[in-house]
């Protein structure tokens, strides 16, 4: 399964693994990138730039495949302009293989000097986007690729709340750099199908959450395997920052919250993510927000990374070879 990501990355499959704090830790990325796909590191789990560095060494003694690094812009937000710094020159540095941007533009942050720095150390940079006017800016700022991610996906899709299915194709229409799709894929159909809206490989995250790598209790893969993918809800207008979470207790009291007009101040402490580890290392799965997509009704099991991937590709040129046929 060749495409233009796969060629630029030397990767085996177009399957990235896209941020996730928590839980996109050095096993789980090496692992991905073991098995053919492209493993994330999340930079904002560690604090400074020794960290960071680190972890990156970690990653790189358990796979000697290429990587990538996520890195979530939003400088209002918990991490101080010194940390992202760190983490922008570490990357230069260590001359990471790809680098994922959320949220702000890099090329508009600190006059786009991390973006040059990065250039030029040969990073190939992705921003993630939920809507076309944002990738076309990236596109002629000279990132490398464009992650297309629709209003199914988990943590925070752009409040416009553009579909995958029509937002892929239209990406397509207006960028000239490799699309990558995101948001409510998880198997082999998606795989295909991304294939035909025109993308040039998918990210997901939610996916990757059961596979026996991702270091989480056994009760979260089982609350996965069991909930529907009407059980997500939106959650965050109010604050200016959208999200998407499992519907849950902590998830009820938000938008209770949110409805009766309870400012920032109110809202935070339940999305703060200080939960994290009660909800992912002890189960705990009414005890804070779970930021997972829609895909999670389309997770029926726990595998390795490798059964994972190695079964969707399978599938995805078994669909798409039937069609041919079909047709
Ligand atoms: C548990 C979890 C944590 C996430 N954390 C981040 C994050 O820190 N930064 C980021 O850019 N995206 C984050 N995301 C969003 C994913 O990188 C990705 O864009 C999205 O989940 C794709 O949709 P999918 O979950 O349907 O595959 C997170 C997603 C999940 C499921």
């Amino acid at each position: 399964m060749k495409t233009r990501l796969t060629e630029m990355l030397g990767i085996k499959y177009p399957i990235i693994c896209g941020g996730m704090m928590r839980l996109a830790y050095p096993p789980l990325c090496a692992a991905i990138s073991n098995a053919g796909g492209l493993g994330n590191l999340t930079s904002a789990m560690y604090k400074n730039k020794a960290e960071l560095k680190a972890a990156i060494a970690e990653v790189r003694t358990l796979t000697d495949k290429p990587f990538i690094v996520n890195v979530t812009l939003l400088p209002a937000m918990s991490v101080g302009p010194e940390q992202y710094r760190g983490y922008f020159e570490t990357c230069a540095e260590e001359k990471v293989p790809a680098m994922e941007i959320g949220g702000v533009p890099l090329n508009r942050y600190e006059d786009g000097r991390y973006f040059k720095l990065l250039k030029d150390a040969g990073v190939k940079l992705f921003h993630k986007v939920g809507s076309v006017k944002h990738g076309k800016g990236a596109a002629k700022a000279g990132y490398d690729g464009v992650i297309a991610a629709g209003v199914e996906e988990g943590g925070h899709p752009l409040n416009e709340n553009v579909a995958t299915t029509v937002l892929t194709p239209r990406m397509v229409e207006e960028v000239d750099v490799p699309v990558i799709t995101a948001g409510g894929m998880a198997n082999g159909r998606s795989l295909a199908a991304a294939l035909c809206l025109g993308a040039e490989g998918i990210l997901m995250a939610t996916r990757f959450i059961n596979t026996y790598e991702c270091q989480v209790h056994a009760k979260v893969h089982e609350e996965l395997i069991h909930r529907q993918e009407n059980e997500t809800v939106l959650y965050g207008n109010s604050i200016g920052l959208q999200g998407r979470a499992l519907i849950n207790d902590s998830i009820r009291k938000v938008m209770e919250i949110e409805a009766r007009g309870g400012g920032l101040q109110e809202v935070l402490p339940h999305i703060s993510g200080q939960y994290g580890d009660h909800i992912w290392k002890e189960g705990k799965m009414d005890t804070g927000l779970i930021p997972v997509g829609q895909s999670i009704g389309l997770i029926h099991d726990t595998l390795t990374c490798k059964e994972l991937l190695d079964r969707m590709v399978k599938e995805a040129n078994e669909i798409l070879a039937q069609n041919l046929k079909r047709f």
